[in-house]
């Protein structure tokens, strides 16, 4: 007998993870931006928490993009982008994220007179409190594809006086008519000073996006995607060539990309060989961290112990981690694994002939 649906539960949200799809932004729960509102005196557009909860009721991207920039205005202090990212990193270990490669959006607070100074002072010592967590954290820094190719590149110029404190680029906000071709040359200058490169590409916009952020920007992973599907071609190069895709079911699912969980593509994808991983994306709008789009996705699709392992296991080999680093991870998804199911295949449980590590015993 299989474990239970509540062990399968409790499984998909504590097994070894790595977030490799969320902007930091977005995990700005309503109890912080009301205590930043309140300490900075800055003006919200709801009188209570249970407002503004129930003000995140979304269409498409635009109309979540459009109620996420205006809360970031009560981010103003070195201290609240502390707080911003401390409060993250506890709800992430909660839920077995062990290491995290976050986005932040310097052009959403250096338009509004925030020095990057300030963002990343507060930022990188949160993330370093991690470690005390048993959470390993890196920062990504996104450009504004809304915004000029210019005004990236000048901030690109600028981040580089922090050059230690991230280990790539990616590029997200509005995404349909503004396609990846248009960001080349600030793609180019970051690679050549050596940071990873990734971008949002197919949540909303079209095939060829993903294909233009592979060739044209250099990108390694693949933020969303799920629109691959509709090219065969791409789908068996990005299987060929084993590029990560991060998908987020909860965001798909409040952002109108698919219709509910149950219809979303996560299974299909892995079904075409597909080196998907889950994240959180937006938590503190889409209804839950990574464990939780793990614990929903799961059920909804109908995902079993071994489906979900494959998922822990491809967000380390998808991260930027070293091979290392990687591998133990991948032993502790295992051990994970192992605790819930009894032996691998490959084990040498009774009477087993060898097998591929990681899979399910039948
Ligand atoms: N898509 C694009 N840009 C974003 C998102 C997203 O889901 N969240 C924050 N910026
Ligand atoms: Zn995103």
């Amino acid at each position: 007998m299989g474990p239970s649906q509540a062990d399968l539960r409790a499984f998909a949200l504590d097994v070894p993870k790595a977030e490799l799809h969320v902007h930091i932004e977005g995990t700005l729960e309503p109890e912080l931006m009301f205590e930043l509102a309140r300490r900075n005196d800055v003006a919200l557009p709801y009188r209570t928490v249970d407002e503004a909860r129930a003000a995140y009721r979304f269409t498409d991207l635009q109309s979540f993009l459009d109620v996420y920039y205006r809360s970031c205005g009560v981010l103003l202090t070195e201290s609240d982008f502390y707080d911003l990212g401390r409060a993250y990193l506890e709800r992430a270990a909660a839920q077995g994220v062990r290491h995290a490669e976050i986005f932040f959006d310097p052009q959403t607070h250096t338009d509004r007179g925030v020095p990057l100074g300030t963002v990343m002072a507060g930022l990188r010592r949160a993330l370093d409190d991690g470690a005390s967590l048993g959470t390993s954290a890196q920062l990504i820094l996104c450009f504004l594809r809304h915004l000029p190719e210019e005004r990236a590149q000048a901030t690109l110029s600028q981040a580089l006086a922090y050059r230690e404190d991230f280990v790539g680029v990616g590029l997200d906000s509005s995404e349909v008519g503004f396609p990846p071709s248009g960001f080349a040359r600030v793609f180019a200058r970051a690679r050549a000073e050596g940071l990873h490169v990734v971008a949002h590409a197919g949540e909303e916009g079209p095939p060829d996006y993903i294909w233009q952020a592979l060739d044209l920007l250099g990108a390694e992973r693949i933020d969303h995607g799920v629109r691959c599907l509709e090219d065969d071609g791409l789908v068996r190069h990005l299987a060929a060539q084993q590029v990560p895709l991060t998908v987020c079911p909860l965001s798909n699912v409040r952002l109108r990309v698919v219709d509910s969980l149950a219809d979303h593509p996560l299974g299909v994808l892995l079904d075409h060989g597909l080196l998907a991983s889950v994240h959180s994306d937006d938590p503190a709008y889409f209804g839950g961290y990574a464990g939780d789009n793990y614990a929903d996705a799961a059920a909804a699709l109908d995902l079993d112990a071994a489906a979900v392992a494959r998922l822990a296991r491809n967000s380390f080999t998808g991260s930027f981690l070293e091979r290392a680093a990687v591998q133990r991870h991948l032993e502790d998804v295992d051990a994970s694994l192992r605790r819930l199911t009894g032996p691998l295949v490959g084990e040498g449980g009774p009477g087993e002939a060898p097998g591929a590590p990681g899979t399910l015993r039948p």
